[in-house]
């Protein structure tokens, strides 16, 4: 995608399409107000027809725009000015981008609005264009022979002439890296298990690392044998396809400055294992490596924004799968750490693969840490769909990721971590268990996690639930979603400070 922001006045714009915002109840002002003159009460007249309310991401599409030079008008409600905020504009600009990304229209101009009152800045609302133009118009349809969704190839982005020129482009470039990558982690975790797998996915990402100028190194069964860890290869051995470890590596600031580690979940097919999942649950397991993948996608964004600071990203990739080599129910485990583990349910095994992958991260040296992972249907259920559960061994550092996906426009919750917890993961016969029953499922999942960060500053997001969506909204496509991608790049760029 082509983007560039411009100061040319909506009127003069030239486009397969142009999306202008209206807000709700208020007289048309500005451009609005030029354009209904120009075109003869145009706006007005739907206006008293009750087409056009300015209803949050009411769509009214004008085919036949003249006197305007753009072939297609599309006005996009964006709600009443007093409950402007950037993510429900970020819903409208999604909602009007998917409606106009349907047939193929290369060239799309966006309207930047004005908004009386709102805290947030032009460089905010251009970054959310730019960002919602690459994501919305990138669809899941990866192997149909006549697309549904089509790319806005060239995309406009019109600002008052007011906005400082060099902070607006800037912002522009932001948000179109931020969706590109968004789109990286999306269609890795569309792609299924059968293209998608642990050797495909470490190329997939030296690939990346090659484009982006990261390093990368990949590693096979023989380094983690080596390694000891047996808590991640476990998981793997019922696969034909062997695992494999990959690190990515981005150092924007000195040597003596801190690393901060992104720790990803790659499990690229989970049928649960000897403990198998029935087919509704296996459905969507694809999505198991959604993790890894936004570590990944993440990494790529963190380089072309050559953020200032030092940031790794360890990437667990195994298979979980049925055969006559899978591991077994009442197994114990010897983890890279020593610690021994039962195993109660192989369909627990995320939380395996990321305690040795933890722990490498731990020994590496990083500061601070973060993981991702599609860990428990049990943070589905306490949160929903949309929310990404937090747990954490460090208010501080959490509070700053917190502060991240605020910035970010993205929602997180942070759930308790009580020690007592930890009595529903103890076992007879091992250090630990891998399960603690149903009842805070998500909490000792994290509980057990926390046992392999050796009290380093951790912070584990369960994205289980918005990671992948089974059906599409307005606003957004069904499939992989990204989410928080842009949280790790926030917190990336505050890091240190
Ligand atoms: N990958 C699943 C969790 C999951 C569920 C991700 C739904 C996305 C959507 C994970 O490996 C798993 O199977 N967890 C079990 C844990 C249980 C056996 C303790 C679960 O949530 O049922
Ligand atoms: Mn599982
Ligand atoms: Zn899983």
């Amino acid at each position: 995608m082509n983007v560039r922001a411009v100061t040319t006045p909506w009127q003069s714009a030239e486009a397969d399409w142009l999306i202008v915002f209206v807000p709700e109840g208020a007289d048309f002002l500005g451009s609005l107000a030029d354009f209904d003159k120009a075109s003869g009460g145009r706006l007005t007249r739907l206006k008293e027809a009750g087409d056009l309310t300015g209803k949050q991401a009411e769509l009214l599409a004008i085919r036949d725009a003249q006197p305007l030079p753009a072939k297609r008008v599309l006005l996009a409600g964006i709600g009443k000015p007093a409950e402007f905020t950037p993510q429900r504009f970020e819903r409208a600009c999604l909602t009007a981008v998917r409606s106009v990304s349907e047939k193929k229209f290369p060239n799309v101009a966006i309207a930047a609005p004005v908004v009386e009152g709102t805290s947030a800045s032009i460089t905010d609302l251009v970054q959310i264009i730019a960002t919602a133009a690459a994501v919305g118009s990138t669809g899941q349809g990866i192997y149909k022979a006549e697309p549904s969704r089509f790319p806005i190839e060239n995309l406009t982005i019109l600002v008052p002439s007011s906005g400082d020129g060099t902070r607006v482009e800037a912002a522009a470039r932001r948000g179109q890296i931020l969706g590109e990558a968004m789109n990286i982690t999306r269609e890795l975790v569309n792609r299924p298990a059968a293209d998608i797998y642990p050797e495909t996915f470490a190329q997939r990402a030296k690939e990346l690392a090659q484009d982006f100028g990261l390093f990368c190194g990949v590693y096979d069964e023989s380094w983690l044998k080596e390694q000891k860890m047996g808590a991640l290869m476990a998981v793997g051995q019922g696969s034909q396809r062997p695992p494999r470890f990959v690190v990515l590596e981005y150092q924007g600031a000195g040597d003596d400055a801190s690393w901060l580690a992104l720790v990803g979940k790659g499990v690229t097919f989970d049928s649960g294992g000897l403990s198998l999942k029935p087919t509704d649950g296996m459905l969507t397991m694809k999505c198991d490596m959604a993790g890894a993948a936004t570590v990944l996608g993440a990494m790529t964004a963190i380089a072309r924004l050559k953020l200032p600071v030092n940031v790794a990203g360890y990437m667990g990739l195994v298979e979980n799968m049925v055969s006559g080599n899978s591991y077994k129910l009442g197994d114990v485990l010897t983890a890279r750490t020593g610690t021994t583990i039962e195993i109660n349910n192989t369909d627990a095994e995320g939380r395996l693969v990321l305690a040795d992958v933890l722990s490498y991260a731990v020994d590496e040296g990083a500061e601070s840490i973060i993981d991702l992972a599609t860990l428990t249907g049990a943070c589905v259920v306490a949160l929903g769909e949309d929310i990404v559960g937090a747990f954490s061994n460090n208010q501080p550092w959490c509070d700053k990721v917190l502060a991240g996906s605020k910035r970010a426009g993205e929602e997180i919750w942070q759930m308790p971590m009580h020690d007592a917890f930890n009595d529903l993961l103890k076992s007879d016969v091992a250090d630990v268990k891998n399960t603690g029953g149903r009842p805070g499922g998500s909490i000792t999942a994290a509980k057990f996690l926390e046992k392999f960060v050796d009290k380093k500053p951790w912070v584990h997001l369960d994205i289980a639930g918005p990671a992948f969506a089974s059906s599409a909204k307005a606003h957004r496509e069904g499939g992989g979603s990204g989410v928080m991608l842009r949280t790790l790049v926030e917190v990336a760029a505050h890091f240190g400070k």
